[in-house]
């Protein structure tokens, strides 16, 4: 089955998965005949679902459907890690080139897709999964493959960003704006992933492979979404003239990483203030190439499916990432014992007393409304984030 007409010379692409991307994939690829690449077959689980293209474009199949011997390229765009995973080894296993999207599934299985990388004459890529249209892993594993990076932050979840930029700039309310974010298309189609900020650790697992050369499993990362802010945080913030930004970070501190994810108070003079809506950024800083700044736009169907599109291209000509980091670290594995300075806020009294802050600068306490600002360890953080996250309240770093 051809979808569209080809050149003679034209790569199949055999494509898995319809949805958001998928289909921006497909309308990206239809305007773009000097591409020389065509999707040959279109892979899709659930036929009630409703399509933009009749069910007779479509190979319906509940089970993961492995790659055909021959396939010359699979595209992976489905949402579930472990079929994708399925996809893409059977791919590699087959020595046919793969491009996937899915964060979750690459850094679930890092450690297995190196080791199938090593083994295939095929090469996989994922630019589509971190940071939409910004060619951030492209660079960080190319440009960057011999610079000793210091640090690298960035607002990494298109989603979270929209829903904060809405309840900051225009009032309006977490549900609404979750659910502006859900009908463009942006948010997972679990949007807990986006909210308690799973899908951010999985990108910042990606990102600390490229830039650092170190596997930090995202389950490890310490990390805080933003489905229990309220509107005190927010007003604390505005006091402060400042903003709240989900920022996934990591930093070189003595030859070790610290990393994690955390609701931030970014100040005007930040370049991350001004970053609104579904647009991601990232600010990193090298030994030798000192500070930089990208910005563009984090998720939604045609800046992932551009990024997608372009991995096809690379892949096509057998090109891979390099990991020159991962074969020669730049960094140690995660450093717990380091301290951040966090404002904590928690809905009852008996949680705030028994935080084990190392020193406190700031706190108020009454009936509504309880914060304390000071240093606690990564390692401190990390045990209590998940009783404040249940309590109802929040981690913000400043
Ligand atoms: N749900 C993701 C986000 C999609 O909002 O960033 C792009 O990875």
């Amino acid at each position: 089955m051809t979808l569209h007409s080809s050149a003679t010379t034209s790569t199949a692409i055999h494509l898995f998965g319809f949805g958001t991307v998928g289909e921006g994939f497909y309308l990206l690829l239809h305007d773009a005949p000097q591409a020389h690449a065509t999707i040959s077959n279109i892979v899709v689980r659930s036929r009630s679902k409703a399509r933009s293209l009749p069910d007779s474009a479509f190979q319906f199949s509940p089970e993961v459907t492995p790659s055909p011997f021959g396939a010359p390229l699979v595209v992976e765009l489905i949402d579930q890690a472990d079929d994708a995973f399925a996809i893409v080894s059977d791919a590699l296993r087959k020595q046919i080139p793969a491009v996937s999207a899915n964060k979750k599934m690459i850094a679930t299985y890092l450690p297995q897709l190196l080791q199938l990388q090593e083994s295939s004459t095929a090469s996989l890529r994922y630019e589509g999964a971190v940071c939409g249209s910004i060619p951030i892993l492209q660079l960080l594993d190319s440009y960057f493959g011999q610079e000793p990076l210091l640090s690298i932050q960035g607002i990494v979840n298109g989603t979270t960003n929209y829903i904060l930029s809405a309840m900051q700039n225009n009032h309006t309310s977490y549900a609404e704006a979750l659910k502006q974010a859900q009908g463009e298309g942006y948010a997972e189609s679990d949007p807990t992933s986006d909210v308690k900020a799973w899908d951010a650790a999985y990108k910042l697992t990606l990102l600390n492979l490229h830039a650092f050369g170190e596997i930090i499993s995202p389950k490890t990362i310490l990390r805080m979404g933003i489905d229990t802010l309220d509107h005190s945080d927010l007003a604390f913030a505005k006091k402060k003239n400042k903003r709240i930004k989900l920022l996934a970070t990591a930093q070189v501190v003595n030859h070790k990483l610290v990393t994690y994810v955390l609701p931030t108070f970014v100040a005007n003079d930040s370049p991350f203030y001004h970053v609104d809506a579904e647009y991601n950024a990232i600010a990193l800083e090298g030994k030798n190439v000192g500070q930089q700044f990208f910005k563009g736009k984090g998720a939604g169907a045609f800046p992932t499916a551009s990024a997608v599109f372009a991995d096809v291209q690379q892949v096509g000509k057998k090109l891979g990432y390099a990991y020159t980091k991962r074969k020669n670290p730049t960094a140690l594995a995660a450093d717990d014992a380091s301290f951040l300075k966090v404002y904590i806020r928690t809905r009852t009294s008996a949680l705030v007393t028994e935080l084990p802050f190392a020193s406190v600068t700031e706190g108020y306490i009454d009936q509504d409304y309880r914060y304390i600002i000071g240093t606690m360890s990564v390692a401190n953080l990390k045990a209590y984030a998940p009783l404040i996250e249940s309590d109802g309240g929040i981690i913000i770093a400043l």
